[in-house]
């Protein structure tokens, strides 16, 4: 897909992170994970997959996806720096899931905000009458 000059945006399918490049993408979105790299890279490179946008190299969007490989998939993160949101980058990681989970029973995540619309227009709907739970360190929700 084309963003901004005409310059390809790049997704990919477990390619390499630096450190550098996601706190910053994590800090533009005032994520709490980006105050916590050391759990943070670990966390994202151990994923069962791991999605990356790119836009003339520079690191625009992120997903990641953990799972059991063949029934469940849960998406922890998925974000995209606020300079290029509405370009149809989410959309695309999405997708890129998608291809790897989409068929599979469930796939799960939680959603608040804008999130929540740009969800429902890549597929998902609320999860029946299900009260969404966790124990979490950020207070950024
Ligand atoms: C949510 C997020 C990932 C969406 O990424 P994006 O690249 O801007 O989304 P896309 O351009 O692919 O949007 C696809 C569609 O989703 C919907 N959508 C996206 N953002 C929306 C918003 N803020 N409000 C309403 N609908 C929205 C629209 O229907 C959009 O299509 P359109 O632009 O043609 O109208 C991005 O806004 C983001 O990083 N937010 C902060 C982090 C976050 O909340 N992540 C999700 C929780 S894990």
């Amino acid at each position: 897909m084309r963003g901004r000059q005409g310059v390809e945006i790049y997704i990919q399918v477990n390619g390499q992170i630096q450190e550098r490049e996601v706190i910053d993408l994590y800090r533009a979105n005032n994520w709490s994970s980006a105050e916590k790299p050391e759990q943070l890279l670990p966390a994202l490179r151990n994923s069962h997959t791991l999605v990356t946008a790119r836009f003339s190299g520079v690191l625009v969007g992120i997903a990641n996806a953990i799972s059991d490989g063949h029934l469940v998939v849960y998406y922890p993160h998925l974000l995209v720096h606020p300079e290029y949101h509405r370009r149809g980058i989410g959309k695309k990681m999405v997708e890129a899931m998608n291809a790897i989970y989409g068929d599979f029973h469930q796939q799960m995540l939680t959603a608040d905000g804008d999130a929540i619309a740009f969800y429902q227009a890549v597929g998902f709907v609320r999860a029946g009458k299900t009260e969404p739970m966790w124990i979490y360190a950020g207070s950024e929700h």
